[in-house]
This record gives structure tokens, C-alpha cells and sequence, in this order.
């Protein structure tokens, strides 16, 4: 059958041999083995090299992240109550507000910026300040009708700008609104500041809720103190009784259990806090004695009980 003279067949013979006691001849070998191998090796280089140096924005104490995983639950309408509710009940600490939403910056509309930053002595961006607020954000700086078409790449890029090209010092609490979701700003500035808690902002529907999950996950993996889970718009107030109505199916009492984590505050969802937002005059503000506002200055004092529990990290 085979045309194969003895001598070469020999030799071939003697090639296997060769091949089969160096390893080189398997033929079990399996490629996703492999592969995963080669995944597992460059894993661990990429391990190896370590998470970038994290650091203190310059004459920063504390950094607070406003998140959720799901859109339009009220993160900024959150953040800039907050921001306000922390400087009404602490006037002698200094806030600052960074609008970390690139595409989609709220800030300048809800505080009433709608100027332009200059530039020190020292080449940094002046943050804007209003009702005693030093606020920083994308809307500042390009026309607040042109679209934000920009890659990955230049988003991190805008936001570090952002974050160190500010003279934001001196500050005592630095509040962040970021975009929805849990994506490359989350883990960009979990990556490079000393975050000392992050804030969940959920709606008490099951979608929002499931995201609200993933997002305390990641903040647990990434070892990102949670200080606890705002719920808005629990119950719908009316405007003339002010009776308040459960608005959704309420679970996340049993969500916050589940991660253990806190329900610090509940915020109904009334027309005061939304025209509060649009108007530019938060309901801290402009309806300061309200319930609603209550709610914000009480989610205030909760955010600074957390805060002076965390270790103040410098470089
Ligand atoms: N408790 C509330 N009562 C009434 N309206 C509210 C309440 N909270 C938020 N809103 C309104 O809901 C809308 C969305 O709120 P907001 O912009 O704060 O959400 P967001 O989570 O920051 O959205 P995005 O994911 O797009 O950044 C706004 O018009 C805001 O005024
Ligand atoms: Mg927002």
C-alpha cells in the first residue's frame, strides 16, 4: 500500500519519535486549551502591572459618586440637591458639583450656569459657582445646542480635563453626577481618584432596581464604599393634599437587605422638585420648608454621617 522505502520510512519513524518526546507532536493538544492559557498568562501581565496610581484631586478631602445603573431616575436631579443640602446644613464646609455626564450634562440648567469658565494664573478651568456651589461641567464649555459626537477616547479625555485641569481646591466634598449606567466614567474615575463612597439614586420598578444590583456589585468588586440607595419617586404626592400614593411595586427594601446596604432616603416624586431642576432653583431652594425638602436636607446629614466614617486618602 505504501510506496515508502524501508530506509525512509525509518527515518519518518525517527521524526515522529522526535517530535512526540519534545512535545512538539501532540495530537491531543487542544486549542482551547490553549487559548485559554494564553488568555490566563496575559491576564496575569496585564494583573502584574496593577490598577493606575490613584490620586487626590489637588486640596480635595472627599469625593461622593451620585450613580444608577438605569437612565433618568433622578441622579442629577439628586446630586444637586444634595450638593446644596450638604452646604445649607454645613455652611462652613466647601462643595463642589463635577457633572460628569459628558453627553448628556444637566448641571448647567439645574444650578443656572449658562457662562463660561476662565483660566487662572495656573492654566486651570475657574469651576462656576452658584448658591455657594463650585460646579464644573461639559455644558460649560461647548454650546449648550451642539450635539456631543465624541469616541470613547476623547470622553476620557474631556473628563480628566474635568477632574484635574479645575482649580477645584479648596473643597470639603466634592459631589459627582455621573451618566447612567456603569461604564467607562464610572470605572475611569473609580481608577484614577480615591472615591470615598458612592451613592445609588433607583426608582422602585423592577428594571431600575435589577441595575441597581449590578451597579452595588461593581462598586463592591472595585471596593467602593456604597453609602446607600436614595429612592426616588417612591409615591406620587398631590400637589393640593399633599397625601402621598405608592407609585410602583416597592421592592427595593428587600434589594437593599439582599446587598446589605442602607435606604437612606425616600423622595417622592412631585411637580415642585422637577420645576425646581428646570427652573435652575432646586427645591432646597425654593421650597425649602416642603417635605420634599426636608427629605433632600435629611439625606444631607445621612451623606455626612457616612462621609466622616471614611478614611480621609491622600497620595
Ligand atoms: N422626585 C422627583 N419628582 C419629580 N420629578 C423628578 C423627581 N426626580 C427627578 N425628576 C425629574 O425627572 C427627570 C429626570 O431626572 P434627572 O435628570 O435627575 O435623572 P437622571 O437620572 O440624572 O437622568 P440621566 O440618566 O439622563 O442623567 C427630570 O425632568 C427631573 O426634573
Ligand atoms: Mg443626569
Amino acid at each position: 500500500m505504501f510506496n515508502i522505502a524501508k530506509p525512509c520510512l525509518n527515518k519518518h519513524l525517527k521524526f515522529l519519535q522526535y517530535l512526540w518526546q519534545h512535545n512538539k507532536y501532540n495530537t491531543s493538544v487542544d486549542p482551547s486549551k490553549t487559548k485559554q492559557k494564553n488568555l490566563q498568562a496575559r491576564q496575569r501581565e496585564i494583573m502584574a502591572r496593577g490598577l493606575p496610581n490613584r490620586k487626590q484631586i489637588k486640596d480635595v478631602k472627599q469625593i461622593l459618586l451620585v450613580a444608577s445603573g438605569k437612565g433618568g431616575v433622578g441622579k442629577s436631579t439628586t446630586a444637586v440637591n444634595l450638593a446644596i443640602a450638604l452646604k445649607i446644613i454645613e455652611p462652613k464646609r466647601s462643595v463642589g458639583l463635577l457633572d460628569a455626564d459628558v453627553f448628556g450634562p444637566s448641571i448647567p440648567v439645574m444650578m443656572n450656569i449658562h457662562e463660561s469658565p476662565i483660566i487662572n494664573y495656573e492654566k486651570l478651568m475657574e469651576p462656576l459657582i452658584n448658591y455657594g456651589i463650585k460646579c464644573m461641567s461639559m455644558g460649560f464649555l461647548i454650546d449648550e445646542k451642539s450635539p456631543v459626537i465624541w469616541r470613547g477616547l476623547m470622553v476620557m479625555d474631556a473628563l480628566n480635563k474635568l477632574v484635574n485641569q479645575v482649580a477645584w481646591g479648596p473643597l470639603d466634598y466634592l459631589v459627582i453626577d455621573t451618566p447612567p449606567g456603569t461604564g467607562d466614567t464610572h470605572l475611569s474615575l473609580i481608577q484614577n481618584l480615591f472615591i470615598s463612597g458612592a451613592l445609588l439614586v433607583t426608582t422602585p420598578q423592577k428594571v431600575a432596581l435589577e441595575v441597581t444590583r449590578r451597579g452595588a456589585n461593581m462598586f463592591k468588586k472595585l471596593d467602593i464604599p456604597v453609602a446607600g440607595i436614595v429612592e426616588n419617586m417612591s409615591t406620587v404626592m398631590c400637589p393640593k393634599c399633599m397625601t402621598e400614593v405608592p407609585l410602583f411595586n416597592n421592592d427595593t427594601l428587600s434589594l437593599a437587605k439582599e446587598l446589605g446596604i442602607n435606604i437612606l432616603q425616600q423622595i417622592p416624586m412631585h411637580e415642585s422638585i422637577a420645576e425646581g431642576s428646570d427652573s435652575g432653583k432646586p427645591i432646597v431652594l425654593s421650597i425649602p420648608k416642603s417635605k420634599q425638602a426636608q427629605a433632600y436636607r435629611e439625606l444631607a446629614e445621612h451623606v455626612v454621617t457616612f462621609l466622616n466614617e471614611q478614611k480621609i486618602r491622600t497620595n
